[in-house]
């Protein structure tokens, strides 16, 4: 059988963190100013945000499906550039946790849309050196809270209107990312909160999201491959 080979864009924290698990798969790994010069099935991109745009050029160029990790970036019409030729996947957090964590912000969402007492809102906590805040894990966990509440329009991270999803950030030390979601009721508070130990939880998620996005073709989140991995344990009722 092939091996399936996997080229890596970044040699920071998380590219670093990614090659240590790829193991054999990784066939190549290129930092700033560095083009590839080999094959690979999926790129994945760990690098910085001003790059990507000129990765998914190459990816598109030479048809090798992407799995973007990277944050803060924005592309203009990601799906018509991408046009079904390649597959792309990203994904501002691999971690399959955060994946199922999302699932659990649309229900706390849902459950605070049934009392205006229940107030959501998120709070997240990353090493001193990251550069975007909020993090883009908490805008997807913020999104799928708003999903469930939709009194909840926006947020911010000022004092909220009405209308607005308080989210808290801290940047400190060398947290590698905490998020809480959360609902501050007048006698109760439900927290739900991801904590990563390690960088590994996001390197193993990006190679099963690597894995996952090979030999699709479009535009893809996680939430996608959650719901394909994650969907199935969403069935209650009956003895446990
Ligand atoms: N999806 C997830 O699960 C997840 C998890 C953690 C982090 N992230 C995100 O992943 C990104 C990287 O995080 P990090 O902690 O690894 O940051 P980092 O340690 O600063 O690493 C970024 C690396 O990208 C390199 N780089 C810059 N331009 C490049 C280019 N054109 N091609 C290839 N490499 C280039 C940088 O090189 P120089 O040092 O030469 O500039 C640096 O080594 C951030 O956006 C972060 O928010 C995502």
């Amino acid at each position: 059988m092939t091996p399936f080979r996997i080229g890596l864009f970044g040699k920071g924290r998380l590219g670093a963190a990614i090659a240590a698990v790829a193991a054999e798969s990784l066939t190549w790994q290129v930092g700033r100013g560095d083009t590839p010069e080999a094959k690979a099935d999926v790129a994945i991109d760990a690098s910085v945000a001003e790059a990507v745009e000129a990765h998914l050029a190459w990816a598109l160029a030479t048809g090798t499906d992407l799995v973007i990790g990277t944050t803060g970036w924005a592309i203009p019409e990601l799906e018509a550039r991408v046009a079904g030729r390649i597959g792309v996947l990203s994904a501002s957090n691999f971690s399959i946790s955060v994946a199922l964590m999302a699932r659990f912000a649309t229900v706390l969402g849902r459950f605070a849309a049934l009392d205006p007492a229940r107030d959501p809102y998120l709070v997240e906590h990353h090493h001193r050196l990251k550069v975007d805040a909020p993090s883009g894990t908490a805008k997807t966990l913020a999104a799928a809270l708003m999903v469930g509440c939709p009194r909840k329009t926006e947020w911010t991270l000022g004092t909220p209107a009405p209308h607005q999803l308080s989210v808290g950030v801290v940047r400190a030390g060398a947290e590698f990312g905490t998020h809480t979601v959360g609902i501050d009721a007048p006698a109760e508070v439900l927290e739900l909160t991801h904590r990563a130990r390690s960088r590994a939880p996001f390197a193993q998620g990006a190679l099963v999201a690597a894995r996952w996005v090979h030999g699709r073709k479009g535009v893809f989140t996680m939430d996608d491959l959650a719901a394909d991995l994650l969907d199935p344990l969403f069935v209650f009722g009956g003895r446990p």
